[in-house]
């Protein structure tokens, strides 16, 4: 075995899993109460920023090699139903706009549709004393769907977890002549404690209790599989499993199982898991990173996204 692993050459040759920064995405946090760039204590090397810098960001992970954004919309006000995240004004709606006006088709534009940070009870869906009901969110996931459509959005990706919601999104997003508008559902997103810094980034925790109630028990393999199907089955065009490090299994089972584009999260806590680590020099940082992606792309994910994208960019642009 080892005649093929002499030199770095032969190696690049026999190679069988490809990591490029064409399979990443990149989270950007857009807040709409800021001037300037505010970093995020749990994700060093990471910000939220203001609406006015959205276009300079684009630009710069598009220069990178990056096909894709995601984009997660911190709104100045926030009530019971969530409203500020579907004005034609709001964070978002704005960000996209300015986004496709100034790169057009050299940025993928994919938005997250949930309504936790836009609640002020922080769940989400509607809630109803402490009842987080399914159907009613459903009708405000499709008008958010429709308002990042109207800004022109490439691809709508739904994370509150709710039941029919991708069924509901591509009625609304059909009913208004979005027919070209994509959907990435988080298919398999569980409930998990990696989300910790995300939720400090967004200030999107939930006010009382947590989100066991839709998110999923990540102890249920084949309860995955079913969410995967339905969600295929609802209009969904590219599956996503998340988080990514703990459930490579899962990446592995869906992809071999369903053959369509499937996407992983790998989360905030990952990124800070490898981040503190690295910081404290008990690991090294680009190694780490690397090692990780490629073996998420080897479990079978097609597109990846993370906070790493940029840095990871830059290091397979120096390899
Ligand atoms: C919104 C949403 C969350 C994440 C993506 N979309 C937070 C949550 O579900 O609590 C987490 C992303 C991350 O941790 O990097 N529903």
């Amino acid at each position: 075995m080892r005649r093929l692993r002499r030199t770095s050459r032969i190696r690049e040759l026999v190679r069988q899993t490809i990591l490029t920064p064409k399979n990443l995405v990149y989270p950007v946090f857009v807040s709409e109460g800021i001037n300037r760039p505010e970093s995020i204590d749990a994700m060093p090397g990471q910000s939220r920023i203001p609406l006015q810098r959205v276009t300079e960001e684009g630009k710069e992970i598009s220069s990178l090699g990056i096909p894709a954004v995601i984009l997660f919309g911190i709104p100045r006000k926030k009530d019971d139903m969530g409203s500020s995240a579907y004005t034609k004004n709001g964070v978002v709606q704005r960000a996209v706009k300015a986004l496709k006006g100034e790169l057009g088709d050299e940025l993928v534009v994919i938005t997250d549709i949930c309504l936790c940070q836009y609640t002020s009870h922080g769940h989400c869906g509607i809630v109803s004393g402490d009842r987080i009901l399914n159907d009613s969110t459903l009708e405000v996931l499709g008008k958010i769907a429709v308002s990042h459509a109207e800004a022109g959005v490439d691809i709508v990706a739904p994370s509150g977890m709710m039941d029919g919601q991708v069924g509901g999104i591509r009625r609304a997003l059909d009913d208004s002549g979005y027919t070209d508008v994509a959907i990435m559902a988080y298919a398999a997103k569980h409930a998990s404690c990696f989300y910790g810094p995300f939720r400090d980034a967004a200030h999107s925790s939930p006010k009382f209790g947590d989100r066991r109630s839709y998110q999923m028990d990540f102890a249920n393999p084949d309860e995955a599989i079913r969410e995967v199907e339905l969600d295929i089955q609802e209009g969904a065009d590219i599956v996503m499993v998340k988080p990514a490090l703990a459930y490579l299994d899962l990446i592995y089972r869906v992809k071999t199982r369903f053959g369509v584009p499937t996407a992983a999260y790998s989360v905030s806590g990952e990124y800070a898991t490898i981040k503190a680590a690295a910081e404290r020099g008990w690991i090294d940082e680009k190694s780490a990173v690397l090692e990780t992606l490629t073996a998420i792309r080897r479990a079978g994910a097609d597109i990846i996204i993370t906070y790493y994208a940029k840095d990871a960019s830059r290091w397979l642009a120096k390899k």
